[in-house]
């Protein structure tokens, strides 16, 4: 095992692409951390989910000092055709809904987005223009069981089981800009990209692109969250 070196997110700044997008799909309630490690090099956080999970806003508050919370929960209109969860064999579908708040900085008048996209992850993914090039994707705790959405985010068709629906690993690298980070724990890594489950090597090639392993996210539950830098070859 290789020592993952804890490292400031600023740090980055110079590094990666600016105002982007942290999309997040099957985020469940694992709101706070991410805004909290991110928000200094992002600005639209996008969570999609079946779920739909309220943001504790007097957490959130805690960590975006300087900020106010100047719009809450506003509904945002869809494209009538995924105005329906898709049916992806696990819900009712319901009708899907998708919310904004923004935050404001008081000082600079910096403005960060928040979406809370009540939909499946890869319908947003394809269709919405906001996730058309992104920033970071984010993507942990997941699985195939129990709770678990059961979607490859990091697979390729190559993995294709019955306990899996989806292979999207390249929808995912398609909309990454250049340098962009994907942040994980390795959930739902199918055999081509298991390193972002192992955590065991710094860099690693992969087709025409290139996975630099940064560092982890540190808190404590962030403790197995490890950030990967993707370049071109
Ligand atoms: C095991 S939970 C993980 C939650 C979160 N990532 C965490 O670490 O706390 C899986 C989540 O995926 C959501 N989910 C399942 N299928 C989905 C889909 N097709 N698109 C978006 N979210 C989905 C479920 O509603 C559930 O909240």
């Amino acid at each position: 095992m290789i020592k993952i070196i804890d490292f400031k997110i600023r740090d980055l700044n110079d590094k990666i692409p600016h105002n982007k997008t942290l999309f997040y799909p099957c985020c469940g309630s694992d709101f706070i951390s991410p805004i909290a490690s991110f928000h200094d090099i992002i600005d639209t956080f996008y969570f999609c989910c079946l779920e739909d999970q309220q943001i504790d806003n007097t957490e959130l508050q805690k960590w975006l000092l300087g900020f106010k919370l100047v719009s809450n929960n506003v509904k945002v209109k869809f494209p009538v055709k995924h105005t329906k969860i898709e049916n992806r064999g696990y819900n009712e579908q319901k009708k899907a809904e998708k919310y904004l708040d923004v935050w404001k900085n008081i000082k600079t008048g910096r403005e960060i987005k928040i979406y809370r996209v009540i939909q499946d992850g890869l319908t947003m993914l394809l269709y919405d223009p906001i996730l058309s090039q992104i920033g970071i994707f984010f993507y942990r705790g997941d699985g195939s069981g129990d709770g678990g959405s059961g979607i490859g985010w990091l697979m390729t068709d190559k993995d294709k089981t019955e306990s899996y629906l989806e292979y999207n690993i390249h929808h995912v690298l398609q909309r990454l800009s250049e340098n962009g980070l994907i942040v994980t724990d390795g959930s739902n890594s199918g055999v081509e990209y298991r390193f972002f489950y192992d955590k065991n090597k710094y860099d690693i090639k992969r087709n025409d692109k290139i996975f630099h392993c940064l560092g982890k996210i540190s808190s404590s539950r962030d403790n197995q969250t490890v950030v990967w830098q993707v370049s071109s070859v």
